[in-house]
């Protein structure tokens, strides 16, 4: 049951400590992938393997999009993603010598299954990641990874997210050692995410002051995610979770864009979600931030370290460890659902039902 919370919602978000340790469990061995699925198609990843098509829907998309970032920084892999709405009716160019990742926590979104109907008949090969036994989706894979992570109850997904993001990256790293192209910094990752409990642990210290936060923002009718890299990823993932459970019209941009439209938008009564990156990108986002301040909108900035500059310019302070940069989306995550989660209790709204969404959207 709901184990002393007062939501479904609230006691994921709070239980992905564990929830990410039993996706994560006997699949990695001394800091390399072990992950057994993957074995039935070892040759092909190794031999024919030249590009990669990630399709999924929501949230499940925008996990598939940080391993988009991954492996654009650290292999030269060919990879895609495309929304399964918008793959199946595209002529999508897979063929034999595609691997498709479907991700999709329930095994049964329909379109997605459409997506992958359609790639098999062009000869790609399927992988998908669901986190329900038995469900349509896996069983017309290749193969696929379970998440092990638990029912979620909540129609908005926390936890099924954040395992999602740290299995896309074991597969990928999965990928790159069958293909013996495993870096160290591949490694790295792969030993960071091995403790990404942790992080998670020391996130959710910081609840009390989330809610604090959250309770500037309730009675805005807009906000605004801003990252970029992986924290873009993240944004995107934020802003989703905010309009589904408060009905907040919020949307993400990459921070580079504000200036080719969207800054238009920003005065005081249209607040900004900044996510900081860590790595040389930071000084970028700060000049962003600069410019967001000059119309007067309100800033969050959620930054890595204790920062003067930062701390000045903007109107509230949420500090995330000093992680690897591509770990942010999953230290992020937390926050971001806690906000969202806050601002929809203060709007007196029930988050584990949101109006107009179901958990598992088997029809078009
Ligand atoms: C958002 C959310 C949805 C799902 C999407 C795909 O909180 O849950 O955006 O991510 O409907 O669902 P699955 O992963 O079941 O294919």
């Amino acid at each position: 049951e709901k184990s002393g919370y007062d939501h479904f919602m609230e006691k994921e978000i709070n239980e992905q400590p564990q929830s990410i340790k039993s996706a994560l469990s006997g699949r990695i061995k001394n800091n390399v992938p072990n992950l057994v699925e993957l074995e039935n198609i070892k040759n092909f990843i190794k031999n024919d393997l030249k590009k990669i098509y990630i399709v999924a829907c929501g949230t499940s998309y925008h996990a598939g999009l940080s391993m988009v970032y991954l492996l654009n920084a650290y292999s030269d892999l060919d990879i895609n993603i495309e929304v399964a709405s918008e793959f199946r009716y595209m002529n999508p160019h897979v063929d034999k010598n595609t691997l498709v990742i479907a991700v999709s926590q329930s095994g049964e979104t329909i379109d997605t299954l459409e997506g992958i109907r359609i790639a098999k008949e062009k000869g790609a090969h399927i992988l998908s990641m669901s986190n329900v036994v038995g469900s349509t989706i896996p069983r017309e894979s290749n193969s696929v990874v379970y998440m092990n992570t638990g029912p979620e109850i909540g129609v908005a997904a926390t936890k099924t997210y954040t395992a999602q993001i740290a299995i896309l990256y074991l597969i990928s790293a999965q990928i790159l050692f069958y293909r013996e192209q495993y870096s160290t910094e591949i490694k790295n990752i792969v030993s960071k995410l091995e403790k990404i409990d942790e992080i998670f642990e020391e996130v959710l210290t910081t609840k009390e002051h989330i809610k604090e936060i959250s309770r500037q923002y309730v009675n805005y009718k807009n906000m605004m995610y801003v990252g970029r890299g992986f924290g873009y990823t993240a944004a995107l993932e934020g802003a989703l979770k905010l309009k589904e459970i408060s009905y907040i019209n919020a949307t993400a941009y990459q921070a580079g864009e504000l200036k080719h439209g969207p800054i238009a938008l920003l005065d005081e009564a249209f607040p900004v979600f900044a996510i900081i990156p860590f790595n040389g990108l930071k000084e970028k986002m700060i000049s962003n931030i600069m410019e967001i301040k000059a119309r007067k909108a309100r800033v969050i900035a959620l930054t890595s370290s204790e920062d003067e500059r930062i701390k000045e310019i903007v109107d509230d302070y949420i500090l995330v460890p000093n992680i690897e940069e591509a770990l942010l989306p999953l230290a992020v995550a937390p926050i971001t659902q806690l906000f969202s989660y806050n601002i929809s209790i203060l709007r007196h709204l029930d988050p584990d039902k949101p109006r107009n969404l179901a958990k598992s959207v088997t029809v078009e």
